[in-house]
């Protein structure tokens, strides 16, 4: 019998706070989860990690066990509480308040995350790593097993230039030049989403040589906020939100190109609906 394939591992990255890498991860583990697929999220933010807590599960099992030798990852798997998906299934892999404590990983410590980390694809057709808030030595323990990265990006000046920095660590990996999608969130309106984009995307290519291909914007949608607010995923809440609604167009757009994973070309793979 021939093996199966492994799932996608699919990298959330952006070097600012608060442009929405944790809840734009969650809801597109939830949409394809309700697509029928197995997802797992994982919580790979070592500064702040939330995941776990924005499903309402405070778990004894982490990522630091795994880190400190004494749990292989699949033991700290919890499933999403409260979350039926109609025909697949999402678990998490929640994060450790120590890991940025342990600060200093060695190499070695970060390699092993790192193979730990990759198991999890032979048992998903989704992995999902949110990632911190900053760029560089974090970034290094999931970019290595990603087989794409969605870098999300607000529409403003900062937004731009941590975007670029996030790049720059992407950019190390040169597996991954056709394999990066930019997402622009919390945009005001559709022009100054693809205004930052373009911008974005022609200073990758003249600064980095990275063909960054664009994804898709999310618009500024209260519904977000507010199912934040009430611990509800907004997805799951409000799906004919516009919020939801993009989601799902990026979902959709990510199965229609296939969400194996490994190394056939990835070109063309984001090209979304901007100016559509
Ligand atoms: N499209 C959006 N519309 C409105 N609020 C949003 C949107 N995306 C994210 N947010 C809000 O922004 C805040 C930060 O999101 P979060 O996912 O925690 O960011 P990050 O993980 O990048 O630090 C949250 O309160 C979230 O509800
Ligand atoms: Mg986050």
């Amino acid at each position: 019998m021939a093996p199966r394939k492994r799932g996608m591992r699919l990298v959330i990255a952006g070097a600012k706070g608060g442009v929405g890498k944790t809840v734009l991860s969650t809801a597109i583990g939830l949409q394809a989860a309700s697509n029928g697929r197995r997802v797992i999220l994982v919580d790979a933010d070592f500064n702040l990690p939330t995941l776990a807590i924005s499903f309402d599960l405070f778990p004894e099992k982490s990522l630091g066990d795994v880190l400190r030798g004494e749990r292989q990852i699949e033991e700290i798997l919890v499933y999403a509480k409260d979350v039926k998906p109609a025909e697949g299934s999402i678990k998490i892999i929640p994060g450790d308040f120590d890991i940025s404590g342990l600060g200093q990983r060695t190499r070695a410590e970060n390699t092993s995350l790192t193979t730990q980390l990759s198991r999890l694809a032979e048992l998903a057709d989704l992995v999902v790593y949110d990632t911190a808030s900053c760029s560089g030595a974090e970034l290094d323990v999931v970019l290595p097993l990603a087989d794409r990265v969605l870098v999300v990006m607000t529409a403003e000046p900062c937004g731009l230039a941590g975007a670029c920095a996030t790049l720059r660590v992407i950019q190390q990996y040169p597996d991954l030049s056709n394999c990066i999608g930019l997402l622009v969130n919390l945009a005001p309106n559709k022009p100054q989403a693809e205004q930052y984009a373009q911008h974005l995307i022609s200073t990758a290519k003249r600064t980095l040589g990275l063909d960054v291909q664009m994804a898709g914007y999310i618009l500024s949608d209260p519904h977000v906020r507010e199912a934040m607010r009430t611990k509800q995923q907004f997805i799951l809440e409000s799906p004919n939100a516009p919020a939801s609604m993009a989601v799902k167009r990026l979902v959709a757009q990510m199965e229609q190109n296939g969400l194996a994973g490994g190394t056939e070309d990835h070109r063309g793979f984001w090209s979304w609906f901007i100016g559509r």
